[in-house]
């Protein structure tokens, strides 16, 4: 019997304008498409942006029903939104933020499980690692290399015998 520790190197951005200027671009999209979220149930408001290999910028937001499950997060919507658009094109960097207007959020909003389970098969299929930003309205912004960091045991297509 022995214990391993998994070890996850975070950066660590102070504030915005710490940010290489190609993340704080995404950052400004992420929180205009978090303010047009459709969210009246939860008034929570999540907005995502991802780069693209091709260079696109393909943003999103939560997206909410009265039939609560049926509803999206932004992570989700953003991601499957720019692989419907751009089929087998790899993510390079995904900015998510969240704004709540009634609790002011100052720490960074990390995305869900299920969200992490859906980016991470986007990363194992292009084979190239994703960067994830993450922030709140205001306070430190996180940042992992790879979705890999955020999900260590991630289940893949690997574990099916078909494939
Ligand atoms: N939400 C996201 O968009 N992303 C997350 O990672 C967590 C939660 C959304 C879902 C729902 O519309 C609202 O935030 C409250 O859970």
């Amino acid at each position: 019997m022995k214990t391993e520790k998994l070890i996850t190197d975070i950066t660590v951005y102070e504030n915005r304008s710490e940010l290489p200027a190609d993340v704080a671009m995404l950052m400004d999209k992420a929180f205009e498409a978090a303010r047009g979220a459709y969210a009246p149930y939860s008034r929570f408001y999540v907005g995502a942006a991802i780069l693209l290999a091709n260079g696109e910028v393909v943003t999103g937001s939560n997206q909410e029903n009265s039939a609560y499950p049926s509803g999206l997060c932004a992570e989700r919507t953003t991601a499957f939104s720019a692989s419907a658009r751009f089929p087998g094109v790899a993510f390079k960097k995904l900015v998510i933020v969240a704004i709540n207007p009634d609790k002011p959020l100052d720490r960074p909003v990390p995305p869900c499980g299920a969200c992490r389970q859906v980016l991470m098969e986007y990363e194992q299929i292009a084979k190239s690692p994703i960067e994830v930003t993450f922030a709140g309205e205001s306070g430190p912004i996180y940042q992992v290399k790879s979705v890999n960091d955020l999900m260590p045991f991630a289940f893949s297509a690997d574990f099916i015998p078909a494939n």
